[in-house]
């Protein structure tokens, strides 16, 4: 592009902080679970000349012109998800995960109406009522817990919860979950109470679309994800719903609109303007991508890694929440170790290691968010990568080392030198040209 600076030129900062992040990526092992290395295709899609145009409303009925291009690609994204998802309709606008339940909640629910959503400390998310977020402030959020015992959801709990309170949605899905969430049986309880489900599988979206997980689509009547995460693709979130609205005599009789009609009016106009076009473009390329064969291999490869990891850790001693994972997702409860609220000391020394995590609570943690007893892992990323079980081993070492030695950072430096081999071995985006 001769008429415009590069980056090096016109902002030698910022381009001097990517390379040195690019490094960081490149050196460390990233572990946390809700991200990933996307591929070089999805990078040029989002920093591509769509980030330019403006194109308020949806495909044909746009609030501005010279969209006829912009159409071609928000269809093929909508098409393509669709077929991925087995969807009977996609809205592929909603910025993120966040934005995308706040959608359903703006569509679905008055404020102040109650629905059934999966607690914080528990694996659910910010946005399934947490009392600090829109949906626990401006809806009344009754919590479902994991059982003491199993630290697993237990579905005659649910059930009995939503017969006592009859609350007008339940959300299923995740977000520091380890065992497979049986959405049909979520879907059956919602039916027998009269409340919607939202299922939002943005942690194990890829996982589903592979065939390593349960899909929720045919059951639930909205399915939120974000399009990062396992599923690979830009920063971002879709929205599939069923056409007919199942409970519009009960609960919208005065409305004309079906099920889609009213998830898309609040994604555009209620809550969002202008889509970012350069984004549902990266979108459609990683659908694409998703409906490759290999993609269920990577899917498979994901949970298989997870299990080899978990059963790495537990061979260390390390305590797992739940003993072990069905999915990307490993919990480590650091209490028995003697680490009671120490996950921010255990997720700084693992830096110094190299290894990227994040501290997190375990269920019924007596300690703070801040400074929770548990540290989430993920597989997505290093499976990105091109690791594969035998990879496991010296990723678990390198972990069990720095909890076993409660953060010794001498310990953390050995264990950088290994990750650093082990790094060398998978090289990220070779020939990548991020300033050209
Ligand atoms: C289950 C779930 N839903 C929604 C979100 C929110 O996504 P975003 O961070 O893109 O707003 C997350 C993010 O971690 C998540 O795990």
């Amino acid at each position: 592009m001769s008429l415009m600076n590069n980056l090096s030129d016109s902002d030698p900062i910022i381009a001097d902080a990517i390379l040195r992040e690019l490094k960081r990526q490149e050196e460390g092992v990233e572990l946390i679970p809700s991200e990933n290395y996307t591929t070089k295709a999805v990078l040029q899609a989002t920093g591509s000349i769509f980030t330019n145009k403006y194109s308020e409303g949806y495909p044909k009925k746009r609030y501005y012109g010279g969209n006829e291009i912009v159409d071609e690609v928000e269809i093929l994204a909508i098409e393509r998800a669709k077929e991925l998802f087995g969807a009977e309709h996609a809205n592929v606008q909603p910025y993120s995960g966040s934005p995308a339940n706040q959608a359903v909640f703006f569509a679905l629910l008055n404020l102040k109406d109650n629905f059934l959503g999966f607690n914080l400390t528990s694996g659910g998310h910010l946005t399934h009522g947490s009392h600090v977020n829109f949906s626990g402030k401006n809806y009344t959020c009754i919590s479902y817990d994991v059982d003491k015992e199993t630290e697993m959801i237990d579905m005659d709990v649910v059930r009995k919860l939503a017969i006592q309170e009859k609350p007008k949605m339940i959300i299923s899905g995740l977000t520091a979950y380890s065992r497979a969430i049986d959405f049909k049986a979520f879907q059956e309880i919602a039916e027998e109470v009269d409340a919607y489900h939202l299922a939002d599988i943005s942690h194990i979206a890829g996982l589903v679309v592979g065939g390593a997980h349960q899909n929720p689509v045919p059951y639930a009547d909205v399915v939120t994800t974000t399009t990062h995460k396992s599923l690979r693709g830009p920063r971002g979130a879709i929205i599939l719903t069923k056409l007919e609205d199942r409970l519009h005599d009960l609960y919208h009789p005065d409305s004309k609109k079906n099920l889609a009609q009213l998830i898309d009016s609040a994604v555009f106009p209620g809550l969002q303007g202008g889509p970012h076009d350069n984004v549902n473009a990266a979108k459609a390329v990683a659908f694409n991508d998703a409906l490759k064969p290999e993609f269920k291999t990577y899917a498979h490869q994901i949970v298989k890694n997870a299990k080899t990891l978990a059963d790495e850790l537990m061979s260390h001693g390390i305590k797992l929440v739940t003993n072990g994972t069905d999915n990307h997702l490993i919990l480590i409860d650091m209490r028995p170790h003697g680490l009671t609220g120490e996950g921010k000391l255990i997720q700084n020394a693992l830096d110094e290691a190299a290894i990227t995590v994040n501290k997190n609570t375990v269920p019924y943690d007596p300690a703070s968010p801040f400074n929770p007893s548990g540290i989430r892992l993920g597989t997505p990323a290093i499976t990105s990568r091109g690791m594969k079980e035998s990879e496991m081993g010296v990723i678990a070492k390198g972990l069990a080392d720095v909890i076993n030695s409660k953060g010794d950072l001498e310990v953390a430096k050995k264990v950088k030198s290994t990750i650093l081999e082990l790094t060398k071995q998978f090289p990220l985006y070779p020939g990548l040209s991020i300033l050209g």
